[in-house]
């Protein structure tokens, strides 16, 4: 199976058979060991100097553990959208009672930084931004380090959804001046679905301290104390620490200017191939393509959802597709954490020939 959706990812197998150790108890000393490490990994490539919390949750958990651990209901916050999971993190602030101020691109568009500047000069209540930093649903990455200098210029929180881009590509949390960032586990970071990642700023710590929104399983100072101590303050998914535990050694061994070079190049050599085909890219701006997930349109008159049906039944390539209003429209491959050119190559090989044969045909 050549699994090319963009997460959950294929695992090294080294990375499996760790994942496959036995139970521990999660409050001994042993488990202990492997969340300092783990935490101590995690650090690095957020590139923190204070802990980066681990929540056992999807990257929407995590996305919900930044909102309602740093807001109050009622605060206003401009929530930054360019598809799908940005949508999804405004609908959550909006959940637990935030007012939403919406800056919604097309779908395929990044956003301006001089547009958030301008929205937060004109609403002074504007409390946060809510931005995604790698957009998965159409393969587009903003300009995240000029939005934070923006909204920290303004004296504004931002909360980032990382969850498809760290640990892929850049994204120095602290030297970019971000408050409150999330990622998950079964992304880049070769390990399964399981964990959150959260990291809280200086400011975020001290919006933490006044955030009135209701949370209890998320709570993200009692998971900081708790991490201190060498738990968790819930049963973890332990299988998936181990899993982040021997993955960390790997994107070691390879560091972290290796891992950001190599996805740079899978994903050059991706974009070449799809414009190869003749295939326009959703992303509109070629300086903000990303770096971890390709999206492209099917052509008029191919039935792409029929293409896509082929390529799995026929062929073992599973490809993303296209969500929301993109349905049926697009396909997406992902192309994070352990992946190689191959694996790339193998499955637009695939695509090339179902799309020849669809063009004989009709
Ligand atoms: C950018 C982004 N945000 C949020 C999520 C949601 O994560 P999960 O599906 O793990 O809840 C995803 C997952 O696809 C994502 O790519």
């Amino acid at each position: 199976m050549n699994l090319r959706i963009p997460g959950p990812t294929p695992l090294p197998p080294e990375v499996l058979q760790a994942s496959a150790g036995q139970m521990m108890n999660h409050r001994g000393p042993e488990f202990a060991a492997i969340l300092r490490r783990v935490t101590e990994g995690l650090n690095w490539v957020f590139g923190t100097s204070t802990d980066v919390l681990s929540i056992t949750t999807s990257g929407t958990g995590g996305l919900e553990a930044a909102v309602v651990n740093t807001l109050s209901p009622g605060d206003t916050v401009l929530s930054v959208s360019i598809g799908s999971f940005g949508d999804r993190f405004g609908a959550i602030a909006e959940t637990y009672g935030a007012t939403v101020e919406r800056y919604s691109l097309e779908w395929g568009e990044a956003a301006d930084p001089q547009e958030i500047a301008r929205r937060l000069d004109a609403n002074p209540a504007i409390k946060a931004v809510l931005v995604t930093h790698n957009e998965t649903s159409t393969g587009v990455i903003n300009d995240l380090e000029a939005i934070a200098q923006v909204v920290r210029e303004r004296d504004r929180l931002s909360l980032v959804d990382g969850v498809s881009s760290i640990s892929s590509v850049p994204c120095p949390v602290e030297r970019w001046g971000l408050d409150v960032v999330v990622s998950g586990s079964q992304k880049g970071w070769m390990a399964q679905p399981g964990l959150a990642f959260l990291w809280l700023s200086e400011r975020g710590w001290a919006a933490n301290a006044a955030a009135k929104m209701p949370r209890f399983y998320f709570d993200a100072k009692r998971t900081r104390d708790s991490i201190a101590r060498g738990e968790n303050p819930w049963t973890p998914a332990m299988a998936v620490y181990y899993a982040m535990d021997r993955a960390f050694e790997m994107m070691r061994a390879e560091g972290l200017e290796g891992i950001y070079t190599r996805h740079e190049a899978i994903a050059s050599y991706t974009r070449e191939r799809v414009a190869g085909l003749g295939l326009k890219l959703v992303a509109v701006d070629p300086r903000r393509v990303s770096n971890t997930v390709t999206g492209a349109w099917w052509p008029e008159g191919v039935d792409g959802r029929a293409i896509s049906k082929r390529a799995r039944e026929e062929f073992g390539v599973v490809l993303g597709g296209g969500q929301g209003k993109l349905q049926g429209k697009i396909f997406r491959v992902g192309h994070m954490g352990w992946v190689a050119q191959e694996d790339i190559k193998a499955a637009l090989d695939v695509v090339e020939r179902l799309l020849d044969e669809a063009k004989v045909l009709s």
